[in-house]
């Protein structure tokens, strides 16, 4: 890709995500994260093996410290503008579990943004001194045109997308695939033939239109998206999901999926990315809440997921039913991106060799 220019890059933003696929591969493999489209269920079904394996083997005291010999010779820069806690320490904690070290800017005040230097020319300096950033940004194409410029550049290293803006955050949607495989490992069929129900800011939660192109990859997937008609999901979600051939379906009230869904998909309204003032407050969200009272419609083998934060749609009360899934999830992200980081500095073999030697 020597030959492209990097500031060309709007140019190429008007093709169909799955045509810009290959921009983020090298030599026919993944090399940066930008977007669920970049995984096949072959892929996604590998990244959840080596997740699954990369937690048995850090349980042991010779596991955890073959583990973290893996990519010492590796760093990471983690850019994080939008507020995160789970997503930016789950990634710190993969790093520390691969043995990557690590720095982090989250506050842009403090970096020479405030001297007026642009994001792009900011984070290439990162690529001067670290083998991998890891960013999360507030502009929804960020990543992605970082990622295409890393393709040009003499010292070209992957991007990892941690959230861009209200659009994707893939690492979440491989982590919520990873929940679903493993909840319903003991299910015939696994995971292909669930009804998952989406709920809450559907249109602008990121993870939603994450996860719901994931699981397009998956047989016989059936979605109903729960939300206030003011949030419901965008026209280019619709068409994707229709191209894929997913059965979907929109509702405005939990009540409605409670008996039928296998997973319910909780999340909060996105007022972060409120047009107006008070545009969010003025919406009444109260049929996209899950109470006790409701979790009791459900079947007994569902799952209750959220990718987290919480506000007042998830009763906490629920936590304690077995069904409550999203503490255990925000876990199995950490093995998820420690699997993805493995997976893209080529050591995931290793991982494999070492588990077939000592754990079969
Ligand atoms: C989500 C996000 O940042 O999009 N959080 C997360 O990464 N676990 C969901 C949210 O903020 O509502």
């Amino acid at each position: 890709m020597a030959d492209i220019d990097p500031y060309a890059y709007e140019n190429l933003c008007s093709l169909p995500t799955r045509e810009k696929v290959t921009l983020f591969n090298k030599n026919d493999k993944l090399f940066h994260v930008i977007f669920a489209e970049q995984f096949d269920r072959e892929l996604l079904e590998t990244l959840c093996r080596l997740a699954t394996k990369t937690r048995a083997i850090s349980k042991s005291m010779d596991g955890s410290n073959f583990l973290r010999s893996l990519l010492r010779h590796k760093s990471a820069m983690l850019y994080f503008t939008q507020p995160s806690t789970r997503t930016f320490l789950s990634f710190v904690r993969a790093c520390q579990h691969l043995g990557i070290v690590y720095a982090e800017v989250r506050d842009p005040r403090i970096s020479s943004a405030l001297k007026g230097e642009s994001d792009i020319d900011g984070i290439r300096t990162f690529s001067s001194y670290f083998d991998l950033i890891i960013m999360r940004h507030h502009e929804s194409g960020l990543a992605e045109r970082i990622a295409f410029m890393m393709n040009d550049i003499h010292r070209s290293i992957p991007v990892i997308s941690g959230g861009a803006g209200a659009d994707q955050h893939p690492t979440q949607a491989l982590l919520d695939i990873y929940t679903l495989i493993r909840s319903f490992e003991k299910r015939e069929g696994g995971i292909d033939g669930l009804h998952v129900a989406m709920v809450g800011d559907v249109k602008r939660g990121r993870t939603v239109r994450s996860l719901s192109k994931l699981l397009t990859n998956f047989n016989d997937i059936k979605i109903t998206f729960v939300s206030p008609d003011e949030f419901k999901i965008k026209d280019d979600l619709r068409h994707v999901l229709a191209a894929r051939g997913v059965e979907f379906s929109e509702t405005d009230d939990v009540a409605d999926v409670l008996e039928s869904a296998d997973a319910i998909y909780m999340t909060r309204i996105q007022d972060e990315y409120d047009e107006s003032p008070g545009e969010s407050r003025s919406v009444d969200y109260s049929k996209c809440h899950l109470t006790l009272e409701k979790v009791q419609y459900m079947k007994d083998s569902a799952i209750i997921m959220h990718p987290l934060p919480r506000r007042n749609e998830l009763d906490p009360r629920i936590d304690w039913d077995k069904r409550a899934m999203y503490w255990r999830q925000e876990r199995n992200g950490m093995w998820m991106r420690a699997a993805i980081m493995a997976y893209l500095f080529n050591v995931d073999a290793k991982i494999l060799e070492y588990y077939q030697d000592n754990y079969l």
